[in-house]
C-alpha cells in the first residue's frame, strides 16, 4: 500500500485524533502514524476539562506530548476544542453554589483560557475548532437555532460564540479558525451553520472554516454531503473533514457484531470510494480530512458485543480492502 499521507500530498493533510500514548515512535501505533497520517488532533487532551480542571492551573503534558511529537515528525497540529459543552469544567459556568456565572465572570474566564491556550501553540497548532456542537442538533422544523441547554448559551445566548473567535484570532492571528458540528449534512442543521457562519462574516468575525466532523455511516447519502459542501461553498469558508470514521453498520439501529464480515467489508469499501471521490471533487475548498482515530483497534464507537471497525487501517493498524479502494482513486 502506498501510505495514505503520500496518496493525498497533493491535495490535503490527512490526520488522525490520538492519545498521548500514541506519540511515541517505539509503539504500532506511533510508527502507523508517521507513516500514514500528516496532521494529528488531541482525542481528548486539549479539551477545557483536560487542560484547566482547577481554575488557573493549567495541565500541559499530554497536549505538549502530541504536539512535540507532531514537530519532530514534520506533522500539522489540529487542535481540539476551544469552546464546548461537554468536558469543560464546571468553574467556566458556575458559581461554588451551583448558580451560572455571571456574563462579565464568565467572559473573563473564557478569554483567559483561549488566550492562555492559543499561545502557548502559537505557530505550532495550524488550525483550531473555536467553537464546537453549538447548534441544536434534533429538530427537522429548523426552529431551535442553538443548543439551549449548553452552559455557555445559557450564560451569555449566542454572543460567546463570537467572542471565542475573536480571543482566538487576538491569541494566533496565523492559526485558522473553524466552527465544528456534527449531524451538518442534514438540511435542518446545515441551514443553521450557514446562517450561523454568515451572521459571523457579515459582523466581521474572525472565521476562516467549517469543520464537518464525519461521523458518518455506510449508508450515509452522497447527495447530502455534496449539497452541503455546495452551500458551504457559497460562504467562502474552508471546509475540513475533522473527525471521520465510517462504521460497518447502516444505521445505530443494526443489531452488533464482533466479527468483520464480508458484508461489512463491501460496504465499507463503497462508502469510503464514494467519500474520497467527494472529497478530491472539492480538493479547492476541503484543506483537511481527520480520522477520529488511527486503527479499528481502539474507537470511542465500539460497545461490548458491537465493534465498529470504522477506519481504513485494521485492528493491526494495517490497510483493508476499503484503504485499496480509496488508493485506487489516485491512481
Ligand atoms: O479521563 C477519564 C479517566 O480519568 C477515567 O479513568 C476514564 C474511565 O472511563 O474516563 C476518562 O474520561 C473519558 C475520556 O473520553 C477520556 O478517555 C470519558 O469517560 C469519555 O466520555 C471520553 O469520551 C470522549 C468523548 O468525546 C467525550 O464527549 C471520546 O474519547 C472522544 O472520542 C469524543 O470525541 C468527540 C469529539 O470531541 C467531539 N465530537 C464528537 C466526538 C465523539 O463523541
Amino acid at each position: 500500500a502506498i501510505p495514505l499521507k503520500e496518496l493525498f500530498k497533493d491535495h490535503f493533510p490527512i490526520g488522525a485524533a490520538i492519545t498521548p500514548q500514541h506519540a511515541d515512535l517505539g509503539t504500532n501505533h506511533g510508527e502507523a502514524l508517521v507513516k500514514h497520517f500528516s496532521s494529528v488532533t488531541a482525542e481528548n487532551v486539549m479539551k477545557p476539562d483536560a487542560l484547566q480542571r482547577e481554575k488557573g492551573v493549567f495541565t500541559w503534558d499530554g497536549a505538549d506530548r502530541i504536539v512535540q511529537f507532531a514537530k519532530s515528525n514534520n506533522m500539522k497540529v489540529r487542535g481540539h476544542t476551544l469552546t464546548w459543552h461537554s468536558q469543560s469544567p464546571d468553574w467556566m459556568f458556575y458559581d461554588q453554589n451551583g448558580a451560572l456565572l455571571s456574563k462579565e465572570v464568565a467572559l473573563d474566564q473564557l478569554e483567559e483560557h483561549i488566550t492562555t491556550v492559543v499561545s502557548r501553540y502559537k505557530g505550532d497548532v495550524y488550525a483550531w475548532d473555536v467553537v464546537n456542537e453549538a447548534m441544536f442538533d434534533w429538530d427537522p422544523n429548523g426552529e431551535i437555532i442553538y443548543r439551549e441547554d449548553s452552559p455557555w448559551y445559557k450564560i451569555f445566548g449566542p454572543s460567546y460564540i463570537d467572542s471565542a473567535f475573536v480571543f482566538a484570532r487576538r491569541a494566533d492571528p496565523d492559526a485558522k479558525l473553524f466552527y465544528n458540528d456534527y449531524n451538518s449534512i442534514f438540511s435542518w442543521k446545515r441551514n443553521k451553520i450557514y446562517n450561523l457562519v454568515k451572521r459571523l462574516k457579515d459582523n466581521n468575525i474572525p472565521i476562516d472554516g467549517v469543520g464537518l466532523q464525519g461521523h458518518w455511516f455506510v449508508g450515509t447519502s452522497e447527495e447530502e454531503i455534496r449539497t452541503t459542501l455546495d452551500l458551504f461553498r457559497g460562504l467562502g469558508v474552508e471546509i475540513q473533514i475533522t473527525e471521520l470514521d465510517i462504521p460497518v453498520y447502516m444505521s445505530n439501529d443494526e443489531p452488533g457484531s464482533t466479527v468483520y464480515t464480508e458484508t461489512f467489508s463491501t460496504r465499507q469499501k463503497q462508502a469510503y470510494k464514494m467519500l474520497f471521490q467527494i472529497f478530491l471533487d472539492y480538493k479547492d475548498i476541503i484543506t483537511g480530512v481527520t480520522f477520529w482515530g488511527i486503527g479499528d483497534d481502539a474507537t470511542w464507537l465500539d460497545k461490548p458485543g458491537r465493534k465498529a471497525f470504522p477506519f481504513l487501517l485494521d485492528e493491526n493498524l494495517q490497510p483493508k480492502p476499503a484503504y485499496f479502494e480509496v488508493q485506487k482513486l489516485l491512481n
